[in-house]
């Protein structure tokens, strides 16, 4: 098996998947989620490329030839130091992508108002990533962010459906339109958000357009393996799918479909040993 390796620092990462395994389903797919050390949100910089490379060490042991990073957070503060410093010594033939470039290359072709809002984990926040992205692309776009600190432990503790949920999502949404009122594109920059879509079309004026990733990056993976074929000849296509926790497989399994929408069988991962 020579699967497309998909990393998440937890369950995020299954909301991506899910689009990858509907649009190329012929592929095979090799998940990893480090739940034990999630959220990656709140960690610096440091902890998330160490947490990340390990990740990675490990998906390229498993012969992926192509890793995608379905988490901002990891694309955001271990993506670069990963294809710059690492990947020539590890593989100097894979390939690692990460969620937030094919996100920042089509966005301002959303707007009209060109002001646009993202919301994303304190990590993402911070990393700057989104402004000097989308700065590069779409240099006219205004761009106001938003940390959600509370939206990913909601959606992994399942009470993103609950009424505790809406307190903090109506909270975000005003806060961001507050700062900027011209926002029309409003983008979910963490993979768990799509969960909390319901809840935030809820609070969210009609004429604000919600993008989230899943589809998004899927388009641009399709586009990538055209374009390579030296890295798509390499991936086997029987479609099969593996997921893999650095967590319990057991609560793994459990909540999996709850991103996934179908269930999954997960195996424990001891990235110690
Ligand atoms: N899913 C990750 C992201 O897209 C965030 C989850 C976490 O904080 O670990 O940023």
């Amino acid at each position: 098996m020579s699967p497309i390796g998909v990393f998440d620092s937890g369950y995020g990462g299954l909301t991506v998947l899910r689009e990858f395994v509907d649009r190329l389903p012929q592929y095979d797919y090799l998940y990893l989620g480090d739940n034990a050390r999630s959220p990656y949100g709140t960690r610096s910089f440091e902890t998330v490329y160490r947490y990340t490379l390990q990740c990675v060490e490990w998906l390229l042991k498993q012969d992926c030839p192509l890793i995608v990073l379905a988490c901002n957070t990891a694309s955001a503060k271990a993506l670069r130091s990963i294809q710059q410093n690492d990947l020539e010594r590890l593989n100097p033939a894979a390939r690692v992508l990460g969620v937030i470039r094919p996100t920042t290359e089509i966005i301002g072709k959303h707007t009209t108002t060109n002001s646009i809002g993202v919301l994303a984990t304190t990590g993402t926040v911070q990393s700057g990533s989104y402004e000097i992205e989308i700065e590069k692309f779409f240099p006219q776009v205004r761009l106001t962010q938003e940390a959600c600190p509370m939206w990913v432990p909601l959606v992994e503790n399942n009470e993103h459906t609950t009424d505790g949920a809406d307190y903090f999502v109506r909270k975000h949404i005003a806060n961001i339109l507050s700062r900027d009122k011209d926002i029309d594109t409003l983008l979910l920059a963490c993979t768990h958000y799509p969960l909390l879509r319901e809840k935030i079309e809820k609070y969210l004026p009609k004429n604000v357009k919600l993008l989230s990733q899943g589809e998004i990056v899927t388009h641009s993976l399709q586009d990538y393996l055209q374009r390579h074929h030296e890295i798509e000849g390499t991936i086997s296509k029987e479609g099969r799918r593996a997921f893999y926790t650095t967590d319990s497989a057991e609560d793994f399994t459990n909540k999996a479909s709850i991103f996934f929408g179908e269930t999954v069988n997960a195996v424990h991962l001891d990235l110690q040993q």
